[in-house]
């Protein structure tokens, strides 16, 4: 089993350093939901479809992730306080590329 180290601060701007892994197919939201970073109900709402934005996160280090899908990118393109950086975390995938990987989670959609 290999883990990948990866820094997500939550939305009340607290930095947890976690182990991710790489093995067991899982998305960034579902790993964030797995620490309980996030409170119940508040990400994941469209279970992973790229359909709600409330996983929507920003990248703050300089890993190079797979490219938006088109439903990424129409997700984003409708949702709050999307910046540059921002990314939907079901649509990121746990690889060991993402070792050091540093998020903060978007403030949640009201
Ligand atoms: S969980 Fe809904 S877009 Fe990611």
């Amino acid at each position: 089993m290999t883990d990948v180290k990866i820094k997500i601060t939550d939305r009340d701007g607290v930095l947890h350093e976690i182990d991710a892994p790489t093995d067991m197919n899982m998305n960034l939201m579902e790993v964030v939901r797995s620490y309980e970073l996030a409170p119940e109900g508040t990400i994941g709402i469209c279970g992973g479809m790229a359909m709600c934005a409330s996983c929507q996160c920003y990248v703050k280090s300089n890993h190079k992730l797979p490219e938006k899908s088109d439903d990424e990118d129409a997700m984003l393109a409708e949702a709050f306080n999307v910046e540059d950086n921002s990314r939907l975390g079901c649509q990121l995938h746990i690889t060991e590329d993402m070792e050091g990987l540093e998020v903060e989670l978007a403030p949640e959609e009201s």
